[in-house]
């Protein structure tokens, strides 16, 4: 199996400017409740999970000494910073159409203090590259079928775009900080096991919170459109079964995949015009056009 470190693109963290006011009904994404309650929960778990994600990375960034991955650590924290930013405003517009979410953060608030009471540093870290990879593989399928988002209000599929854009950016980051400074694989495969686990169970658990929460109960083919979404021939978690499974492989590393192309479309897209530099010179730029309009309707 392929283990060269290949074509690693360079990582930065960027600010970006949505709109999230074209989010007008709670079943945002194709009418389907059960797809929708699952992105509002997710979306929910963000600004907790990745502050963990920070902070178990944050406790051996210290003891790093390679200038280059000090560098991306820099960045993906910044990443992982503005990703719960946009997610905390987000989860605003979930909660006025009746998803729960701050009640959901909540609960993985207090679910994660309580584990890191138990956890060793060693085993935070080993979760959050588990977290890392599975965030990594399920960016990957959505920005290679980029017509699941098709039906998503144009806020969300910008913001779902940046996101995934970024995870893979800084899918190595976490793993090779543990490679460095941990490297016991069995370890790691065993925190995979756990963490999907619990991943999926917790997921589900807040799931359903959310429809009750929300007095939302789906329908038929709610139930129908959603195994499809994500259980289907061309289904999210189906397609996520056999790169889920590399990082068992003893020789495992993220950038065994090399999808920096994915990037470089994003890059290339009208989707990257939204990082507020860009967006403010463009402003600026349209402004002094408008400007020059006016000057030149008051000179005739
Ligand atoms: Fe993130
Ligand atoms: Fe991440």
């Amino acid at each position: 199996m392929p283990t060269t470190t290949i074509n690693k693109p360079e990582i930065r963290a960027r600010k970006m400017k949505f709109n999230f006011s074209d989010i007008k009904n709670a079943n945002y994404w194709g009418g389907n409740a059960i797809v929708s309650s699952y992105f509002a929960a997710m979306s929910a778990t963000f600004p907790p999970g990745e502050k963990e994600f920070i902070e178990s990375v944050r406790l051996f960034q210290d003891r790093i000494n390679d200038p280059h991955l000090k560098k991306e650590i820099k960045e993906f924290i910044g990443q992982e910073g503005q990703h719960s930013h946009q997610h905390r405003k987000i989860n605003e517009a979930f909660a006025e159409q009746g998803w729960d979410t701050e009640r959901i953060e909540g609960k993985l608030r207090n679910k994660i203090a309580n584990l890191n009471r138990v956890l060793s540093d060693e085993s935070r870290l080993a979760r959050t590259v588990c977290f890392e990879h599975i965030t990594a593989i399920m960016s990957e399928f959505i920005l290679e079928n980029q017509e699941v988002l098709d039906d998503l209000p144009e806020s969300l599929k910008s913001l779902f775009l940046w996101h995934t854009v970024e995870e893979i950016e800084h899918k190595s980051v976490a793993f090779d900080v543990y490679e460095t400074l941990v490297g016991d694989r069995n370890h790691l495969r065993r925190h995979m096991a756990l963490v999907t686990i619990d991943f999926s169970i917790t997921m589900l658990y807040y799931q359903v919170l959310a429809h009750i929460w929300a007095r939302s109960l789906p329908s038929w083919s709610d139930l129908k459109g959603a195994w499809k979404f994500f259980f289907g021939k061309k289904g999210m978690i189906s397609n996520m079964r056999q790169p889920y499974l590399n990082f068992y492989r003893k020789d495992f590393h993220p950038w065994e995949v090399d999808n920096s192309d994915l990037i470089a479309a994003w890059k290339a897209s009208k989707y990257a015009d939204m990082e507020i530099s860009k967006t403010t010179s463009k402003e600026t730029h349209s402004d002094a056009a408008n400007d020059n309009k006016g000057g030149l309707a008051a000179a005739s």
